[in-house]
């Protein structure tokens, strides 16, 4: 039978970059409408790399929020080799700050203050391990010598196996995974290691940045993957496995930084996240795992309360805007121009 209409507990958006300034006020409203909660990515320009600055940037988020908005923004702070352990406390403490993003230096935007060597930071991490605070991870080697298509493979076998043996308590997440290799590790490990899934590496593969010329819209990181690996991913989520949960890393850039000399990485998926995710999860027909992937799992790994009101979505196509206004400029989103096959229509059932 082809479900047409889905009710679903309020999700929650795990892996989330939502800028500053004018173009936070730009994309803020895309996520409030529909997540209850999302974790926020630290890669301003400069990082959040204390709880103040954390703290600071909550107060700028939720004087963002569209009036009557119940969102709550659940802050990180970016690691960097300066990091003191008595952060972590600092962080453990305030109400705000929930995990700590580690980005290797140089591997997307707003890396470069990331970590060089990660035995750099083992002080940080022990603390960490000790306070239970989850570590974030952009799991990617930076090495120039590593293909870019084998980042992270080559992240989990040198750096995130030796960090969980070294840690074995840390609760860590790796973000937005993208290859079979990733899955693999994050499913034999203890529910305390996690990852997140983006819609777009649910829904393209590597097809997509060539697709009849280049595509800088389609340019992320990490890059997409094989086909192989797309299908790995989308397994995972619609498998019901607690390990795996909703992460859109929605990253939003002025049209002018993607279709240029350089362009920068990231998808603008916040607009239709929820009804792409159900796009993926219908071509899986499992349609019924959604939920939890998108509700529970995160929640309970976190050890935060699940939502209680509903979400309703219905089979209904829609036509993406060609851009969306972002700050000065504008952003082209994913799909633009072309149809969503589902739609969220009511966004408050208690
Ligand atoms: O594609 C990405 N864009 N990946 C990241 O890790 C960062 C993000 C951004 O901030 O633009
Ligand atoms: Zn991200």
């Amino acid at each position: 039978m082809t479900l047409s209409r889905l009710e679903i507990i309020r999700p929650d958006d795990w892996h989330l970059h939502l800028r500053d300034g004018d173009a936070l006020a730009s994309v803020i409203g895309h996520t409030a409408r529909q997540f209850a909660r999302a974790i926020v990515m630290p890669n301003l320009k400069p990082p959040v790399t204390t709880v103040a600055q954390a703290e600071d940037y909550r107060r700028r988020i939720l004087a963002s929020l569209p009036a009557g908005s119940r969102f709550q923004p659940l802050m990180t702070l970016y690691l960097t080799e300066t990091t003191p352990p008595a952060e972590i406390v600092r962080a453990k403490a305030s109400d705000s700050v929930v995990a700590v993003k580690y980005y290797p230096a140089g591997a997307t935007t707003n890396s470069q203050s990331g970590v060089r060597e990660l035995s750099h930071v083992y002080p940080v991490l022990e603390a960490m391990e000790k306070h239970d605070l989850p570590l974030l991870l952009h799991g990617e080697v930076t090495d120039p010598d590593i293909d870019i298509f084998d980042r992270e493979r080559v992240f989990i076998e040198r750096h995130l196996m030796p960090l969980r043996e070294k840690f074995p308590a840390l609760r860590m997440v790796l973000e937005h995974i993208t290859t079979h290799d990733a899955v693999q590790f994050v499913h034999a490990a203890p529910t305390h290691v996690a990852a997140t899934i983006t819609a777009h590496h649910l829904l393209l593969n590597r097809n997509a940045l060539f697709e009849g010329g280049m595509r800088p819209h389609n340019y992320c990181a990490p890059i997409l993957k094989r086909e192989t690996h797309r299908a790995a991913l989308l397994q995972a989520a619609t498998s019901g496995d607690p390990h795996f949960f909703l992460g859109t890393d929605s990253a939003p850039h002025p049209r002018e930084a993607k279709e240029t000399d350089c362009g920068c990485a990231g998808l603008y998926t916040a607009h239709a996240a929820l009804e792409l995710y159900a796009e993926a999860f219908d071509q899986a027909g499992r349609l019924d795992k959604l939920e939890a992937f998108a509700s529970f799992h995160g929640p309970d790994f976190y050890r935060l309360p699940r939502n209680a009101d509903r979400i309703v979505l219905e089979r209904t196509p829609w036509i993406v805007p060609e851009e969306y206004p972002l700050a000065g400029s504008t952003c082209k989103p994913m799909r633009a121009g072309e149809s969503v096959a589902w739609s969220v229509v009511d966004t408050a059932i208690a």
